[in-house]
């Protein structure tokens, strides 16, 4: 194998702990020891075992003289598993790739120690896919007071969201279907807005064949709306939590939510509402719509990633569109983003871009 195969696959291996390891960081690790021989390991559970670790312990006494392969820098901290910067000096590997280095001030240290102890490190090759798999982590380390925001929407070829009616089940086929539950598994909360609510009842559970270490938080962004005590989402409020986010709801209101285990965030506009989730411990969140809840928060610069199920199917100018309230006044001014994936699922398409 060769270092440009053991990033890719280390980068695959990373993918696996989607939805295990967060506020934590992806990381998948190969070992090409000098043998030949290859070995790997992943962070598979947030405070488990690190994935340098494991792929170390796979190799033995034939990491000796070999080279590591690794998706981030190794910690050089004493967090809940020993310094991985450590096991690997210790392991006698000659050569550390890494794609790239960790942006947490706690955990980075890990290359310089390497290098200080004489191992030949080089950073960089895979950088922008493993920035891309960790971006809500990174988001995470970072000065913006918010959560990391995805966009999720699954639209027909004329981006529209539901039908003349307000229908929109299914827009996307099952593969569409189960990637988004795979997608939420990896969020601390998934959000819609209050119109979708009402109209849809969703229940914004994961249900696919990947179980979250937590299941995600349901968020209600409500504005000026209420959020019906008879709706899926108060009525499973104890089994998994909800958030209401909202303008000015009454005290009746209030308390009739909370009586029913729901959390009541009070926050005018977007910003604000995103500040007081954050506050309550969401660093991530993915908003499923509908439209106008994911214009404005394109309007506020508010999104980081867009996950965009395309359908073949037309709905028409009458249809309800993909985003609503969001105007940019010409071409010169419109933002260009940034494709960070495309692949078909079964016969819908799915589009992610990130801001940046
Ligand atoms: N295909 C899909 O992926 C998909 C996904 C979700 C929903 N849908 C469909 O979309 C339709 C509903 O979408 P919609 O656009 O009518 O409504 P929506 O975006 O679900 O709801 C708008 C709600 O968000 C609230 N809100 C809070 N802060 C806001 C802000 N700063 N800006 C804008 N809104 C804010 C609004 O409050 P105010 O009332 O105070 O403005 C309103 O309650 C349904 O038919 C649903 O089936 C489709």
């Amino acid at each position: 194998m060769t270092e440009a195969q053991a990033i890719a696959r280390a980068l695959e291996l990373a993918r696996q702990g989607w939805g295990r390891v967060h506020p934590n960081p992806l990381v998948g690790a190969v070992v090409l020891a000098s043998d030949g021989t290859v070995t790997e390991g992943f962070h598979a559970e947030y405070g488990g075992p690190h994935a340098e670790a494991i792929a170390l312990a796979a190799a033995g006494d034939r990491a000796r003289g070999g080279t590591l392969v690794t998706t981030l820098e190794p910690c050089a901290h004493h967090g809940k598993q020993p310094p991985c910067a450590d096991l690997i000096v210790q392991a006698g590997i000659r050569r550390v790739v890494v794609a790239m280095p960790d942006p947490n001030p706690i955990a980075a240290g890990g290359l310089a120690s390497l290098e200080r102890a004489g191992l030949e490190v080089v950073v960089g090759p895979g950088r922008r896919e493993a920035e891309d798999l960790n971006a809500a982590f990174i988001h995470g380390v970072g000065p913006s007071g918010r959560p990391f925001v995805a966009v999720k929407l699954a639209t027909s070829l004329d981006h529209r969201i539901a039908d003349p009616a307000g229908h929109s089940r299914w827009i996307s086929g099952d593969e569409a279907r189960d990637w988004v539950h795979w997608f939420r598994a990896g969020f601390d909360a998934i959000g819609v807005g209050g119109r979708t609510a009402l109209v849809d009842n969703p229940a914004l559970t994961v249900r696919g064949a990947i179980e979250p270490r937590t299941p995600p938080r349901r968020v209600v962004f409500l504005g000026s709306r209420r959020l019906s005590l008879d709706s899926t989402l108060v009525r499973t409020a104890r089994d998994i939590p909800v958030v209401a986010v909202a303008a000015s709801l009454g005290q009746a209101d209030s308390a009739a939510l909370l009586e029913r285990g729901v959390t009541v965030v009070g926050a005018n506009g977007l910003e604000e509402s995103l500040v007081g989730l954050h506050a309550i411990g969401i660093q991530s969140l993915v908003v499923e719509g509908g439209g106008r809840l994911a214009g404005s928060l394109l309007a506020g610069g508010l999104v980081d990633r867009l996950a965009w199920i395309v359908s073949p199917v037309w709905l028409g100018d009458t249809a309800i569109p993909g985003t609503r309230g969001f105007v940019v006044p010409s071409l010169l001014q419109a933002e260009r983003w940034r494709i960070v994936e495309r692949r078909p699922l079964g016969q819908d398409t799915l589009l992610v871009f990130d801001r940046r």
